[in-house]
């Protein structure tokens, strides 16, 4: 049976988990109280790009199973159930997550609750938050409720297929009816095999701080592995195909560079650290801060190599290729390629970059960068080029072509993606991260 459903807070994974609702066939109302995200939700315009995502929303609206408003309104009595979408931030004070979106959407959901409706939160957040949520809903409402935790794990770029083929459906729960609703509303999903693991919330909340902050933990011991090899006359890439294939190990997660961005593994980490701390496990959180110090480490080192080769950054014009933290999305959040662009200007380099997506964005935070429309115009007269973000259209360039339209051939591969005996024949000076 089809369900009405809500779903809060309408970022990156607000958004997707609207729709995917929408395409399992329930109807959904998305609210966020960004009116102009809403009233451009509603003409079908996403507002950040996501691959197959454009078209789950045309036909989300076409049908009439999804629409969106700014404000709770009585439409919400109608939903059984509603999911928490909004962010969860790091603190400024670098103390932990900041759950106050949660709260706030509480206090505005709790006057439209209808009996025996199921919340359901998706943000990643610190262990104990849903029940903390749950007793402070129960103090401000007598509606009878539900809140169960089903934390998310999609990945930018495959947010759609992540969505509707996940690896794991973990329901953090302490009511059947809460797991039997989730149930229900992801039936379609669970029908192809997907597995469904029944946990209690506080171990759903940490399975997602704890897988992300793995997943940081593991590629930073690749570029901690690099830095050796660099030294050592290793190849890194080499190595991570070797132990990758040690199934204990594997071979996703290890690929060095630049080291991670995004809106996700950075906070969780830091978060994943504050939690471990206010635990008493203060060597864990030590070895949480170290990940985040050998993360940034890795762009130090692609400003040193830039430094070797140039002798002088000062009104060196240097080409940065990409602008995102990963290929596959227009997200700019804490992306290593900008942050390593923003240190060469600082340095007095005079920076150009292009991305094929993201530079909208980057205008707004990063007005100082030079950008340009095209791969091969940001090229054009650079002194030295960098690729910071593995786009399939960087994969293609042609080393002997570039070679005739830059001040001199000196390229850093910051991301280990290009084949160095091409370009090395073609006359360049091309280096790699961790490659000795
Ligand atoms: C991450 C997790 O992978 C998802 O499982 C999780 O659901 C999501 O956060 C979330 O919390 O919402 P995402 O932020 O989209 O997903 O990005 P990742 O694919 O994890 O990549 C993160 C960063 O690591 C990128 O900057 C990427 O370039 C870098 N990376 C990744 C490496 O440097 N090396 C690798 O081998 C893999």
């Amino acid at each position: 049976m089809p369900k009405h459903i809500s779903v809060i807070g309408l970022g990156y994974l607000g958004v997707t988990q609207a729709a995917v609702l929408a395409s399992l066939g329930h109807s959904v109302i998305g609210v966020d109280p960004d009116v102009n995200k809403i009233s451009k939700l509603n003409c079908g315009e996403l507002p950040f790009f996501e691959p197959g995502l454009q078209e789950l929303l045309e036909v989300g609206i076409q049908t009439g199973r999804m629409h969106f408003v700014s404000s709770f309104d009585t439409a919400m009595r109608e939903c059984e159930a509603h999911f928490l979408c909004v962010g969860t931030p790091s603190k400024l004070d670098g103390s932990g997550v900041d759950t106050k979106q949660l709260f706030d959407a509480i206090d505005d959901l709790a006057p439209f609750l209808r009996e025996q409706s199921v919340i359901i939160g998706r943000s990643t957040v610190p262990v104990g938050t849903s029940t903390t949520l749950e007793d402070y809903l129960a103090s401000i409402t007598k509606t009878s409720f539900d809140l169960i935790w089903n934390p998310e794990f999609l990945s930018e770029g495959t947010a759609v297929r992540d969505s509707l083929l996940p690896e794991r459906i973990v329901i953090g729960s302490n009511s059947d009816r809460g797991e039997t609703m989730l149930r229900e509303i992801y039936k379609d999903i669970i029908s192809k095999n997907v597995p469904v693991l029944t946990l209690d919330r506080q171990t759903s909340e940490l399975v997602k701080i704890a897988s992300n902050a793995y997943l940081a933990l593991k590629i930073t011991f690749i570029n901690g592995v690099a830095q050796i090899a660099e030294k050592s006359g290793a190849s890194t890439s080499q190595l991570a195909d070797a132990m990758g294939l040690d199934t204990r190990i594997g071979r996703k997660f290890l690929n060095n560079g630049l080291g991670f961005g995004g809106g996700c593994l950075p906070k969780d980490l830091e978060g994943f650290s504050a939690i471990a701390r206010d635990a008493g496990a203060n060597h864990f959180s030590e070895l949480l801060d170290a990940v985040k110090n050998v993360n940034s480490d890795r762009r130090k080192r692609v400003k040193e190599l830039a430094e070797e080769l140039l002798q002088d950054l000062r009104g060196m014009q240097i080409t940065v290729l990409g602008a995102a933290f990963k290929p596959g999305t227009d997200d700019i959040r804490s992306s290593p390629a900008l942050q390593l662009a923003e240190d060469l200007r600082l340095a007095g380099a005079q920076v150009v970059i292009h991305d094929p997506i993201a530079l909208p964005k980057v205008s707004l935070m990063f007005p100082d960068l030079i950008q340009r429309p095209s791969a091969i115009e940001a090229i054009s007269g650079a002194s030295l080029i960098i690729l910071a973000t593995d786009w399939l259209e960087y994969l293609s360039l042609d080393p002997a072509e570039l070679g005739r339209i830059v001040k001199s051939r000196f390229f850093i591969d910051a991301r280990n993606s290009l084949e160095p005996p091409a370009w090395r024949e073609a006359g360049w000076k091309f280096l790699q991260l961790g490659e000795g």
